[in-house]
């Protein structure tokens, strides 16, 4: 058992559904009881000192604790080419992703990618991430395991494509479904691990493969389903031009069984309002990717408008056509997408957006994502000081909404003073260098 000293803000709604301020609760001087790995209370310190007396305390002072950062939508293979310079989706997939992502049926390099990049994440205090591999089954191995070294969260699955990629990167409709049924017996639910459905996105899968993942996926419901939709507009040109019945880019997943409540829709940027009616029908998830948005030039996604509709919504990096690991980084490109689009996003709407906004659109909302009593003990502790440029504006701050601002705008893998999880204080992570 033990005790976490700080700051807590702990959300017992979604902000958007009323006044963003009042959300959630702030105890300046708060405390999260730990136990087994899970959160067993949250509450002043002074209150859970005298009921926890014999706790081993861990005082993290002025740090404000909060759930884990909860990354619904990364490439972890993209991890080495992240920051790939001058293109936009189809050229930047051909130039620098594919190529990278042939190297992933090397099992030893696919192990060394997979725990570089979780370093790297929980050095930005993320916890959980639902990451593409590749098709490489190896892939998907060294993403389970090095997860299960650090006992994380984690959700993923091998990325299928039978057309319109390298030789080296394509599978067929059978082996897709073979190689992915496999890999789903031997990983989901294993520890904390739960395995994705994962056809890449319509263009680089045949109707007959997206035919065959979506009948595993119905034999599966118990898993999440992930692919891309509607991310640029040459993208959907080039995609209605594959599938000519289809009414839209949706309507390809939805006749192919690849569209339901666990479908997680990367993007979805550029919808009309049919396909907006039909994902909010069907209780599909849509994923947010600021910075990979406005880094590959897609646009930008109508936070408010899918929101107020009542859409699910998660936010995540997308690494690497997203520019950073950090859910930080993440917030503040989401509050510069949206004022772009005349509404800006509240700090509330943000950490609620990385935390549990994001868990409950991977349908683990009961588990993670909140710093409640029964949730699993993934967190992270932020510094809102971190910075000379931040302190001096945090100083200022009049209430914790302007507080936290600035390490939101500001705030990196600096701000991160600790990541735990499953209530392990992870230590200080020396992320070792790739090639
Ligand atoms: N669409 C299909 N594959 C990808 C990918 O790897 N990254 C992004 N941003 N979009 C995609
Ligand atoms: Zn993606």
């Amino acid at each position: 058992m033990k005790l976490l000293l700080g700051q807590t803000l702990s959300f017992h709604r979604d902000p958007f559904e009323g006044a963003p301020e009042d959300a959630a609760r702030w105890e300046p001087q708060g405390a999260v009881a730990v136990d087994e790995g899970r959160i067993i209370a949250v509450g002043p310190a002074e209150t859970l000192r005298a009921r926890y007396g014999d706790a081993l305390v861990e005082d993290h002072g002025r740090g404000l604790i909060l759930p884990g950062f909860v990354d619904a939508h990364v490439h972890y293979p993209q991890t080495g080419i992240i920051a790939s310079w001058g293109k936009r989706l189809i050229d930047w997939l051909n130039s620098y992703t594919f190529p990278e992502e042939a190297r992933f049926g090397d099992a030893d390099y696919a192990r060394g990618a997979a725990s570089r990049y979780f370093d790297l994440v929980l050095s930005h205090g993320t916890t959980t991430t639902v990451s593409y591999c590749t098709i490489h089954p190896e892939s998907v191995d060294a993403y389970f395991s090095e997860a299960a070294a650090r006992n994380m969260r984690v959700y993923g699955g091998k990325t299928c494509m039978d057309r319109n990629a390298p030789d080296n990167l394509r599978d067929t409709a059978q082996t897709a479904y073979d190689q992915s049924k496999a890999l789903l017996e031997r990983w989901h639910g294993v520890g904390r691990a739960e395995y994705v459905v994962t056809p890449r996105f319509a263009p680089t899968s045949t109707s007959d493969q997206l035919a065959a993942l979506g009948a595993l996926w119905a034999e599966h419901p118990e898993c999440l389903m992930q692919t891309h939709l509607s991310e640029q507009v040459e993208e959907i040109d080039w995609v209605m031009g594959m599938f000519p019945e289809a009414r839209d880019y949706l309507d390809i997943y939805d006749r192919l069984g690849l569209l339901g409540e666990g479908a997680l829709m990367g993007h979805a940027i550029h919808l009309s309002g049919r396909e907006r009616d039909r994902l909010r029908e069907v209780g599909a998830s849509l994923i947010h990717c600021p910075t990979s948005n406005t880094f590959i030039g897609s646009g930008l996604f109508d936070m408010a408008g899918l929101k107020a509709e009542g859409q699910r919504i998660g936010l995540a990096t997308d690494t690497g056509g997203g520019s950073s690991f950090s859910m930080l980084r993440t917030m503040a490109a989401a509050y510069e997408v949206g004022q772009l689009r005349g509404r800006p996003l509240h700090p509330s709407e943000l950490l609620w957006l990385a935390t549990a906004g994001s868990a409950e659109a991977i349908r683990a909302g009961d588990r993670i994502g909140r710093l409640a009593e029964g949730f699993e003990a993934d967190l992270v502790v932020l510094d809102l000081a971190s910075t000379p440029g931040i302190s001096q504006r945090s100083e200022r701050a009049e209430d914790i909404w302007e507080a936290v601002f600035p390490t939101i705008m500001m705030g990196d893998d600096r701000a991160v003073a600790a990541t735990y999880v499953a209530g392990e204080k992870m230590s200080r992570i020396e992320v070792s260098p790739g090639k």
